[in-house]
């Protein structure tokens, strides 16, 4: 998988990129990330990629034909462009695990009061991170590609079962709790059947602990086709 980063802040990708799965998916080959800073498509000498709206208002809007140009440099057939919006769809796993089938994604990264409407003729997918406005497209990208790569076949040891529990995975459901050594600490015990090796029912268990805090806290999911089986 290609993944382009379109920012005015390429450095602040550093770090996170360099670090951890992302970092050993990328030396593996599983994924090759770039950063493509906006900048650099700019045809003024202060490298301006911003401008007043023509609504008035207070802010400033970034300007298209910077934007058609950096897309443009990166743009390969079926190559996927998102853009990062307070008014795009909610991202989630299922769009984490459409994500993961792409060849090619090209992410924006928005600042200031957001990007001339025009850009969004060359957008496929505008997808937001929650309710809340962030200051720039940065932290949305880090967090979507962060994960749609642990999807990736390959990059998470255990394959597709290190992901198929877990919380909104295939089941629809959050993650039930899980416990490590020491078998008691603090007074407080390990739940016995996770200790007795009996397999089916650490299963039985675990689903049935996975469904009651899904109803308890997420009831939503469940109305979303979570469901809760003994099988
Ligand atoms: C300050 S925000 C612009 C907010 C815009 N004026 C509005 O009211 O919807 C600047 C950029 O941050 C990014 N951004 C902010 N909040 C976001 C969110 N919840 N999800 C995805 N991107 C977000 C977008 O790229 C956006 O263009």
């Amino acid at each position: 998988m290609q993944i382009d980063i379109i920012t005015v802040f390429p450095e602040m990708f550093r770090g996170f990129l360099g670090e951890s799965i992302l970092s050993r998916a990328a030396r593996a080959g599983k994924v090759f990330i770039r950063t493509v800073d906006l900048r650099d498509f700019s045809r003024d000498l202060r490298r301006t990629v911003d401008d007043r709206p023509y609504s008035g208002g207070p802010g400033m809007l970034m300007k298209p034909e910077v934007w058609y140009a950096a897309i443009e440099s990166c743009l390969t057939p079926g190559a996927r462009v998102v853009l990062t919006t307070p008014a795009g769809a909610p991202y989630t796993q299922r769009t984490a695990a459409a994500f993961a089938t792409c060849e090619h994604l090209v992410f924006l990264c928005g600042h200031y009061e957001g990007l001339d409407e025009r850009v969004r003729r060359l957008v496929t997918d505008e997808v937001s991170l929650g309710d809340f406005v962030l200051t720039g497209g940065e932290i949305p990208v880090a967090a979507m590609i962060d994960s749609t790569v642990r999807l990736l076949p390959g990059v998470l040891g255990g394959g597709a079962a290190a992901t198929a529990h877990e919380s909104f995975g295939d089941e629809g459901l959050l993650e039930a709790p899980q416990y490590t050594r020491p078998p008691v600490f603090r007074g407080m015990a390990v739940p016995e059947v996770l200790v007795n090796g009996d397999h089916a029912k650490v299963d039985g268990w675990r689903r049935r602990q996975a469904f009651d805090l899904t109803s308890r806290r997420r009831p939503d999911l469940l109305e979303k086709g979570g469901t809760f089986s003994n099988e």
